[in-house]
Order: C-alpha cells, then structure tokens, then sequence
C-alpha cells in the first residue's frame, strides 16, 4: 500500500480532451473568433447575455455525447481503494469525474449542469438551454470572480503529501499557484502533453497524453 495519507489532485480541460471535450488554448485557441476571456466574464453577460449563454449552451449539449475516459476512472477506482484523504480539485465545468465515479470532488469553476439565480443566488439542477429571458446564469466562475470553496482547497494543500496536476496549461491563478502552496517536503507530479508555463515548479514532470499516463502511475502508488 501506498506511503501517502494525503492527496490533492487538480486536473483542467487536458484530461477531458481525449473525451472529446476541446480544451481552452489548444489549436488556435478561440471560439467563433472569441478569446475564452472575452467569454467567460461578468461584463461579456451584461453587454452580449445571448452570446455567453449559447457559448455555454453548446458546452451544455455536448455533455450528452461525451464519456469519462480512461483517466478519469482510475482516479475514482484508486480514491474507492484508498483509505487516506483524497481530493480532485477540478477546474473543469463538465461532469466527466462524478460520471466516472469520483466522491470527494471540488468543481472550482463551477458547473454546466447548475444555474445561479441572477438576484438570489439560488442554484438549480440545469441540463438544458438558458436563455436571455433566464433570470439564471450559468454557474460557472467567470473572470474575475471568486472560484469556489478556496478554503477547504487551501486546507487539504497545507496538508497533502502528493500533489498530482493533470491536463492544465497553468496559466489561470489561483489553480496555477496550487503546486507552491503544498508543504515543501510533497511530492509534486505534473502530466501533461507538454511542457507547461509552471513544470519547472514540479518533482517530475510526466509527458503523455492522461489517457496513456495517469493509469500506470496511479498503479505504481
Ligand atoms: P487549457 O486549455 O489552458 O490547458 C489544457 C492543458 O491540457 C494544456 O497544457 C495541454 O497541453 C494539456 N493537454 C491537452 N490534451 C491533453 C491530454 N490528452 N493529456 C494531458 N494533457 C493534455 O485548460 P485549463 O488549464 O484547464 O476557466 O484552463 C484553466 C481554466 O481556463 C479553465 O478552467 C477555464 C479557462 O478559462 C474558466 O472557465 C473559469
């Protein structure tokens, strides 16, 4: 058995690529001419709501043709087989790690299947389209806004022992600064395509798509 008590997982749009789910700054990096970040703001909803909400919508529907692939379920079947603490802290919106099995789950970013009250803040079961007519928004955290429950995700860092980062190009804070908020003796693992703006900051940086990696790895444990 494995010599770890603690462990935080984070994983970003690269371990739902081999799903079919697009990732933010591949290829060219843009939705029908937009930047993500022209996108995914509060002021991008108040000027243009229709354009955000059908941005969101497609990512909505697309959920229904897609799978939890191969990484996805090693990470739930090693968290049903281990007896310490184990947390994905995810910055993805689609639902692929709870599909797969995952328990303790933290959705940073929000959710695509959940709708926030625009006054209230009351948030709903949402599966299908918003419209402008919506007195919901998405409940996705947008730029410059808060991502969610950073308490208990600065908690379980403080205290994991292994640090796994799967699939982020570690461009977007606060996730991005998660690998320097581990104790100094955790071990730090990042997997990854490529090389990332942050891999310097890791223990062993593991090329490879999370479909072909992250399995083995898990396995070594
Ligand atoms: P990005 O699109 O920025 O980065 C995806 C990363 O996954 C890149 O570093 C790729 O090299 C890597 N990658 C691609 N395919 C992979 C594969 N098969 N296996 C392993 N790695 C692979 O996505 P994120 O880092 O998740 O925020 O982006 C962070 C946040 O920026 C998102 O949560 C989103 C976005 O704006 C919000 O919507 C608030």
């Amino acid at each position: 058995m494995t010599i770890y008590k603690n462990i935080v997982v984070l994983t970003g749009a690269g371990i739902s690529a081999e799903s079919g789910i697009k990732t933010f700054r591949g290829d060219d990096g843009l939705w029908e001419g937009h930047r993500i970040e022209d996108v995914a703001t509060p002021q991008a909803f108040a000027l243009n709501p229709k354009l955000v909400h059908e941005f969101y919508n497609l990512r909505r529907r697309q959920l229904k043709e897609v799978t939890p692939n191969v990484a996805h379920e090693a990470l739930a079947n090693f968290e049903k087989d281990f007896d310490g603490n184990f947390l994905i802290v995810t910055q993805n919106v689609d639902d692929l790690h709870e599909r797969a099995g995952s328990q303790n789950l933290i959705h940073m970013h929000g959710e695509l299947l959940k709708a926030r009250h625009i006054e209230t803040y009351e948030v709903i079961k949402c599966e299908e389209d918003l419209s402008v007519e919506s007195k919901y928004r998405p409940h996705i955290v947008w730029f410059g806004e808060m991502p969610f429950q950073m308490n208990e995700i600065e908690k379980a860092l403080r205290e994991c022992d292994l640090f796994i980062s799967i699939g982020t190009s570690g461009q977007v804070y606060p996730a991005a600064g998660f690998v320097q908020m581990v104790p100094s003796n955790c071990r730090k693992v990042e997997f990854n395509i490529d090389q990332t703006s942050i891999s310097n900051l890791f223990d062993e940086h593991i090329i490879g798509s999370a479909v072909t990696s992250v399995e083995k790895f898990l396995k070594s444990l």
